[in-house]
């Protein structure tokens, strides 16, 4: 398994250009599904969670072809037949892939059979609305051996007003609505940039939708939905990511290929503990010298900070004069991070759905273990700052969502090499 071996103490200096979103790409690449001609996506990032999404299509039936050289972040896909409209479970445990296929291929073949999600490292992350909301659609779902079967002659259009706001839940319900017959309604759903992002490709399709990126969602059902060519967002999660790994450096940072909008959160909280943020165009110009200060952080539904940030977050804090309480309000348990920072000597004490994280802490090197991806983030952030060579276990964690990171970072100045990896890829 590969490892990250990083020397601590470098600042970085310079640009590092971001990628596509992976929590867009994945729905869009599911949003083919809908209809039988090409739909060619742009800016997908080649990262592990986008190569399981392209098997999972492939084993549908769908003809999928990857771009290369200049087009290698171009993806066609083509489901002119869905011959085996099967989620399996061989495919999605390594990733919770059958929520966002589910409503698509009901609504498109009137059938499906998709693994139920196993386990998940941040929480427990029950798939129930999905599946109410789909019944309350006219589907007939029961669930067999580990998998979900639902059958449906047509899906109706309905009123449904999310007991919790959800991201996969709203794009699930979203793409099963485009083609239902009749008028869908939906309030409290996700605002978050990646609904919008697939909103926007499923009305290039002639998907009839209003409200996107906001809490209610209007969908006129049609019976046809034709091909489209998209471009993917970017990754606001990458950069919010690199923006704290400039932060923790005391570096000069130029985040590029980003749509700022997107992380207002993370800039307000940087800006509150002392962290210059200039934003011009695509570009986040991130510096910090001097003393930082503590900041409160809880993790809320977008716009509010994101949970996809609260680890790296969390090693920023181990560098900021004060206590800083993290709440984590998304998930239930998403502080499997804050053990093996404390291996490296960060003061972090855990109580209920809150860390009091202390600091300013000297972090030493040490060896610790990715558990999920976003964790893996802090700890290389983490590591970044550490006295000394931290080697950081099961990368493949961090290569779910995380295109060549390592060269992205060793590009602005960190000491960064993968174990497996002898300076430079094979
Ligand atoms: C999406 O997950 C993202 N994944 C996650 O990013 C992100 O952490 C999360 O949204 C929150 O922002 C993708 O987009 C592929 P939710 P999702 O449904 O949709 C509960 C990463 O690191 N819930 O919005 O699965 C759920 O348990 C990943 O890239 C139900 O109870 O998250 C959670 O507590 C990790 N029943 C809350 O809602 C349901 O049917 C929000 O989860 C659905 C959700």
């Amino acid at each position: 398994m590969d490892k990250f071996v990083v020397r601590g103490g470098n600042p970085l200096i310079g640009t590092v250009r971001i990628s596509g979103a992976k929590n867009s790409a994945r729905p869009c690449m599911a949003a083919s599904i809908l209809t039988e001609d090409e739909v060619v996506l742009e800016n997908i990032p080649q990262v592990r969670d986008i190569e399981t999404e392209r098997k999972l299509l492939a084993s549908m039936g769908a003809q999928i072809e990857l771009g290369y050289g200049r087009a290698q972040h171009r993806t066609r896909i083509q489901c002119a037949s869905l011959s085996n409209p099967v989620a399996a479970y061989e495919i999605v445990k390594t990733m919770r892939a059958s929520s966002l296929v589910l409503g698509p291929l009901i609504a498109r073949t009137g059938m499906a059979r998709v693994s139920m999600p196993g386990g998940c490292d941040i929480g427990s992350r029950p798939i129930d609305l999905h599946i109410k909301y789909l019944e309350k659609m006219g589907a007939k779902i029961t669930q067999d051996h580990g998998y979900l079967e639902a059958r449906t002659d047509r899906l109706k259009g309905t009123h449904i007003i999310w007991e919790k706001i959800t991201v996969t839940g709203t794009e699930d319900l979203l793409m099963a609505a485009v083609l239902a017959d009749g008028e869908t309604i939906m309030e409290n759903c996700a605002r978050e940039p990646e609904v919008t992002d697939l909103a926007a490709l499923l009305t290039a399709m002639g998907a009839k939708i209003e409200g996107a990126g906001t809490s209610t969602i209007r969908v006129q059902g049609v019976t046809k939905l034709h091909g489209a060519r998209h471009r993917i967002n970017p990754d606001r999660i990458e950069a919010g990511t690199l923006m704290l790994a400039g932060a923790i450096t005391g570096g000069d940072l130029n985040v590029s290929g980003c749509d700022p909008s997107h992380l207002g959160a993370l800039i307000n909280t940087l800006h509150s503990c002392g962290v210059r943020c200039d934003v011009t165009g695509d570009t986040i110009r991130v510096r910090s010298e001097g003393i930082l200060r503590a900041v409160d952080v809880t993790t809320v539904e977008y716009p509010g900070f994101p949970t996809d940030l609260q680890g790296q977050y969390m090693a920023l804090a181990t560098q900021l004069e004060g206590t800083s309480i993290i709440t984590e309000n998304i998930f239930d348990s998403r502080f499997k991070h804050v053990q093996e920072l404390a291996r490296m000597g960060a003061d972090i004490h855990i109580q209920g759905r809150s860390a009091a994280v202390r600091g300013k802490t000297p972090l030493s090197a040490a060896a610790v273990m990715c558990s999920d991806l976003r964790a893996s983030a802090a700890l290389v952030l983490a590591a970044l700052v550490a006295e000394g060579e931290t080697i950081i276990d099961r990368v493949y964690h961090m290569d779910r969502g995380y295109e060549n990171i390592e060269e992205k970072l060793r590009g602005v100045g960190a000491q960064i090499r993968r174990m497996g990896e002898v300076f430079g890829k094979k």
